[in-house]
């Protein structure tokens, strides 16, 4: 009986105090005019639930606080909005103070040039330095001869294997990105430079610790050792005086072009350009490779579309322009996969003065998650949404729309959305075109936060 007593003394205590922190917490926080919310716990806020219960936390949450609410994620006090019209405003309005809101580990290691950590003119300007190396003639001239010769060798003797279609499709995502931007084939730097990149990429997602062991530190080393890789690089060009067709020939041409950037600008933009498109890029091609898996009409439809291109060219000649603009069902394809899957929940902003939305202030220096992802299940916007239709896409108004986020929108929509889709749009053309495949089952795929197969996904893949 004694022991009964004090175990519940004990835990009543235990009660007493997380309800009195739990009360603290949202006392601090009652500041007038905030959006209604709950804060959680001191430090830790909704963390947990928010990444335990995923997108039913954030509709329970705007079932019961409407569609702008405040929460704390993350280590960072946060407005959650879900509201169409306001996600669009704060999208546009970058100049009201408004900016880009990543995690510090991720400001950290890609580098303080790097387009996120950036703002005003400076933004303005390494944003035009980007778009002249991926505008549509560069993609048409010099991008993708240079995606085509990657994909046919990438894709290259997979017959009769079982593959892991998620490795290889990271693979694909930084090694096509290295071809594009120095003329890398897959080969000695490529291999150092995986391993080194893969670690940085943790690093972004990791809580900013810099302690030994820890994925912060050990993605802060990875950068330095990048940055020494592409140093060298730049050093051994200006050496050697040659001319290259890449970007960072581009980049390092000053005399020829508009945009001048240091070397330590190029080296971020580099950083930029390999980590924007790596996770974007990879994940929807693993996707679509399940979703067609899937879905056999679709298949037949996409195989369609690329046999007939196919059939007015020979085997050896590259997929052009042309061609790409010939992948009408392709393009449907990766948009209803993007939209399906959720490759991007939502983008981040935060405050740089107190600031009034939608009648509430939303104090400086708050982070404010334009969360996009219910849009894409919104059957008013898309009939019969959890349906895997590329068709409706084929009406081209769905990608003009005002809700239309899949590729961000305002002053920093994707500027690699037409290279992105070339990329996968390629890998496609050689992968309905030379194989058959089918899962070999059981492996779990993750929806939330991020979309990724924890252990792979392996498919066994045959001749087509
Ligand atoms: C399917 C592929 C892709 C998807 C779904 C995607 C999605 C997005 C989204 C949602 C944003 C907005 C981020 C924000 O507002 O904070 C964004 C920005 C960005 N994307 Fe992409 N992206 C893709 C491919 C690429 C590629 C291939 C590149 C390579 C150049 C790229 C480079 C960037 C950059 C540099 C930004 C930041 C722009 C700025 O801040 O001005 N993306 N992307």
């Amino acid at each position: 009986m004694a022991v009964f007593m004090a175990v519940f003394g004990v835990v009543l205590i235990g009660l007493c105090i997380c309800t009195a922190l739990l009360r603290w917490n949202e006392v601090r926080y009652r500041k007038k005019g905030l959006p209604p919310g709950t804060m959680g716990w001191p430090v830790f806020g909704e963390t947990t639930e928010f990444l335990k219960q995923g997108p039913s936390f954030m509709k329970n949450q705007r079932a019961r606080y409407g569609k702008f609410f405040k929460s704390h994620l993350l280590g960072c006090p946060t407005t959650v909005s879900m509201d169409p019209e306001l996600n669009r405003y704060i999208l546009m309005n970058e100049a009201k103070g408004l900016v880009p809101g990543y995690p510090q580990s991720m400001l950290d290691i890609l580098g303080k040039c790097n387009i996120a950590a950036v703002h005003g003119s400076t933004h303005k300007y390494m944003r035009g330095a980007l778009l002249a190396l991926i505008s549509p003639t560069m993609i048409r001239g010099q991008l993708l001869p240079k995606i085509d010769e990657f994909m046919r060798s990438h894709l290259n003797k997979w017959d009769t294997k079982i593959i892991n279609i998620q490795e290889k499709t990271k693979e694909m995502a930084l090694l096509s990105s290295l071809k594009q931007i120095a003329g890398i084939e897959s080969g000695t730097i490529s291999k150092e430079f995986m391993p080194e990149f893969f670690k940085l990429v943790l690093g972004t997602i990791s809580l900013p610790i810099d302690l030994p062991g820890t994925n912060y530190r050990r993605g802060f080393q990875a950068r330095k050792n990048i940055v020494g890789m592409l140093r060298q690089l730049i050093e051994e060009r200006k050496a050697s005086q040659e001319t290259h067709n890449d970007m960072l020939g581009c980049l390092m041409r000053t005399n020829e072009n508009r945009y001048k950037l240091s070397d330590e600008e190029i080296i971020d933009l580099i950083i930029t350009i390999l980590y924007s498109g790596y996770e974007t890029v990879s994940t929807t091609s693993m996707m679509a490779v399940k979703y067609l898996h899937d879905h056999p009409r679709v298949l037949d439809e996409l195989r369609k579309e690329h046999l007939a291109i196919r059939e007015r060219k020979r085997p050896e000649d590259p997929i052009d322009w042309n061609d790409y603009k010939l992948m009408r069902f392709t393009r449907a394809v990766i948009f209803e996969t993007s939209r399906l899957a959720t490759i991007v929940n939502g983008v981040l902003r935060k405050t740089t003065k107190d600031m009034e939305l939608n009648g509430f202030v939303i104090p400086k220096g708050w982070r404010i998650y334009v969360y996009t992802r219910e849009i894409n299940y919104d059957p008013l916007l898309y009939p019969d949404p959890l349906a895997f239709n590329p068709w409706r896409w084929l009406d081209k108004s769905l990608e003009s729309q005002n809700y239309f986020l899949l590729f961000g929108g305002g002053t920093r929509q994707c500027p690699g959305k037409e290279l992105g889709i070339a990329e996968i749009s390629t890998f496609l053309h050689y992968f309905v075109t030379r194989y058959r495949w089918e899962e070999v089952g059981g492996d779990k795929l993750m929806k939330f936060p991020r979309v990724e197969a924890p252990n792979g996904l392996h498919i066994r893949v045959s001749a087509y």
